[in-house]
């Protein structure tokens, strides 16, 4: 999704735009630009495809002395992804970046087209620009033609903007999409995401919805509905070596291998020897709750279904999950006692967080269970517990639902706990089994081999079928949206005892079924299920403990003791296959074709 970086300051400009639009790569982009202002000297660049296509534009410009920046790297929204469709935009003498979507782009256009304005563009954003430009020719005063600008603007965004009229200015806006200030003494840098100014800003202020200003003099002039207000800045701890690849070919496998360790991190301090505690939450926090209802999006939302089956297993409350694009038009029916829990990695996913605010306007209690502290998911909610995965680069995410995945199966026990619907012996058990999952998550170099040998067989067909029962089921959904991901082959996750429904139908040797067969669970309900299959000679891939003459290929795993522990080790089988199924296809992995790490629009 589209990442801003901005930056003001007597340091040269153009590499630290560069460097941090690189840091922003991760969200996924299709071109990218950058303008300057260095005394009255304008500079703007723009190219398509990757950065280093920009770079290469850029190599024999380098800038002097004081000046302002903004760059940004563009998601597709309205309009190819073309040089002129790129951002900054220029009016006459100013340039524009943004992120989010103008939705009354299209009126605020036909108002500024009567007036003559000719746009270049097929953007929403070219109008911030000319609206701006239109409304300083009024008045003559930088500011109030900004704040006019913004009061015109519906819809999200996040937006910096430069202007030969000022030029020692840069005016910002957030409302929906995330932005945030760096300070390092006079130099202010801004940003979509903390990434880009680790290591450069030492201090931080992440913008609410609603504040705009203007940075002069190295001072940030804060405002909102109410007037200038003041605001504190909090220390920027975050550490750049976390966000590199430590020698892995690529983000995605680092992320795939950390994840036996991380586990550590996500439960330090909450699993205990006997009991399940979260210092995020008051005692009485589930006091008044009698039902959950869980909304995500992607990735976030399969670790959402999963643990519904925990919830209602072990915590012995109801639970119901909902895709969050889903929930926001469904006119909901919510009902109080009722917590509202959003999942999300980024914490800046817009459509759920625009179900938050609407659960929130409902009056639900509501908590978010994310991997990014300070994001706007984490800031709306009432409260936040957070995964601790770490920064996750590759766009297909895999350690954050690992940590999501054990978020929520210690909530189910602590609600189990404190509702004291479970007994100390199963509680016991489940902890048991939780201090497990590091080894469950290991990487071998045996497995790891295994498929990468295993995935040229898998680089055509006329599809998989990822199948599994139960906790499983969400897991068959994870492995195929990871599989399709980023090997751009078609894949499907199906409850296996649902195949017999009608997918059998397409069941022949091209169609490749990847058969998710635990030995805690149901494994005899989902053997039969494969049988079916196998029957009507689909290409089986069996992942189970135990050896199934009917596969084609087999993956072992281990004999353990709880279905949550085949859940991870199957879980870390899935994600490699897909990433060495797209290594074999020549994908991009870590920043896979039209997908964003973080979507922010809707
Ligand atoms: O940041 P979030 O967890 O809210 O993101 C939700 C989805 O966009 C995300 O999980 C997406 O499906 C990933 N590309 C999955 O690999």
């Amino acid at each position: 999704m589209c990442g801003i970086v901005g930056y003001i300051g007597p340091k040269e400009k153009k590499e630290i735009l560069l460097d941090g639009l690189q840091e922003l790569e991760y969200r996924g982009y299709d071109s990218a630009g950058i303008a300057i202002i260095e005394g009255e000297k304008l500079n703007n660049y723009k190219a398509i495809g990757k950065l280093a296509n920009l770079r290469e534009k850029t190599k024999n410009y380098t800038s002097d002395g004081f000046g302002i920046s903004i760059g940004h790297t563009r998601w597709a929204t309205h309009g190819k992804p073309t040089e002129l469709n790129a951002h900054p935009h220029l009016g006459a003498y100013s340039y524009v970046v943004h992120n989010g979507i103008i939705e009354n782009y299209q009126d605020l256009k036909e108002e500024l087209q009567a007036d003559g304005v000719n746009f270049l563009s097929q953007t929403d954003t070219e109008t911030i620009v000319h609206l701006f430009e239109k409304f300083h020719k009024d008045s003559n005063q930088p500011f109030p033609a900004f704040q006019e600008t913004i009061g015109r603007l519906e819809g999200a965004y996040a937006t910096l903007l430069i202007t030969e009229a000022s030029p020692e200015t840069i005016f910002f806006a957030k409302s929906g999409s995330p932005m945030l200030i760096g300070f390092d003494g006079d130099e202010v840098y801004f940003a979509s995401s903390d990434t880009p100014i680790i290591g450069k800003a030492t201090e931080v202020y992440y913008l609410e919805d609603g504040e705009y200003g203007y940075v002069k003099d190295g001072q940030v002039h804060l405002y909102d509905a109410n007037g200038e207000k003041s605001f504190t800045k909090q220390a920027l701890t975050a550490d750049k070596v976390s966000a590199q690849k430590d020698g892995y070919r690529f983000f995605m496998e680092k992320e795939i291998y950390e994840q036996s360790q991380i586990m550590g991190d996500t439960m330090i301090g909450r699993v205990l020897d006997d009991s399940i505690n979260f210092e995020e939450l008051d005692e009485d926090f589930f006091d008044e709750i009698y039902a959950i209802k869980i909304c995500a999006c992607g990735t976030s939302y399969h670790s959402a279904l999963a643990s519904s089956y925990l919830f209602e297993r072990i915590g012995k409350m109801r639970c119901d999950v909902e895709i969050a694009s889903e929930f926001r038009y469904k006119e909901p029916f919510l009902t109080d006692k009722t917590l509202f829990i959003t999942i999300s990695q980024s914490g800046e996913t817009a459509d759920t967080l625009e179900a938050l605010k609407m659960a929130k306007q409902a009056g639900l209690k509501t908590l978010s269970i994310c991997n990014v502290d300070n994001s706007s998911i984490v800031r709306e909610s009432d409260t936040a517990i957070l995964t601790r995965a770490g920064i996750e680069k590759g766009v297909a995410s895999t350690k954050a639902f690992a940590t999501q995945s054990m978020v929520l199966w210690m909530l189910a026990l602590y609600v189990g706990q404190t509702k004291n619907t479970i007994s100390k012996e199963t509680i016991k058990t489940e902890i048991d089994a939780m201090l497990h999952t590091p080894k469950a998550l290991v990487v071998t170099d045996k497995l790891h081999a295994k498929l990468t040998r295993l995935s040229k067989r898998y680089l055509h067909g006329h599809g998989f079928f990822f199948i599994g029962r139960d906790i499983f089921f969400p897991l068959a959904l994870e492995g195929a949206l990871k599989l399709k991901e980023i090997s751009y082959l078609h894949a499907e996750g199906y409850p296996a005892g649902e195949m017999k429904h009608g997918p059998i139908a397409l069941a022949d040797s091209e169609l490749f079924t990847i058969a998710l067969m635990p030995k805690t669970m149901l494994y005899d309900k989902i053997k039969s299920n494969v049988e079916e299959l196998s029957a009507r000679d689909a290409t089986i891939l069996a992942i189970s403990p135990e050896p199934f003459d009917l596969a084609d290929d087999f993956i072992q795993t281990k004999y353990d003791s709880h279905p949550m522990l085949e859940f991870f080790e199957m879980m870390v089988v899935t994600q490699l296959l897909a990433l060495e199924i797209s290594v074999r296809l020549g994908n991009d992995v870590d920043m896979p074709r039209n997908l964003a790490k973080s979507v922010t629009v809707e």
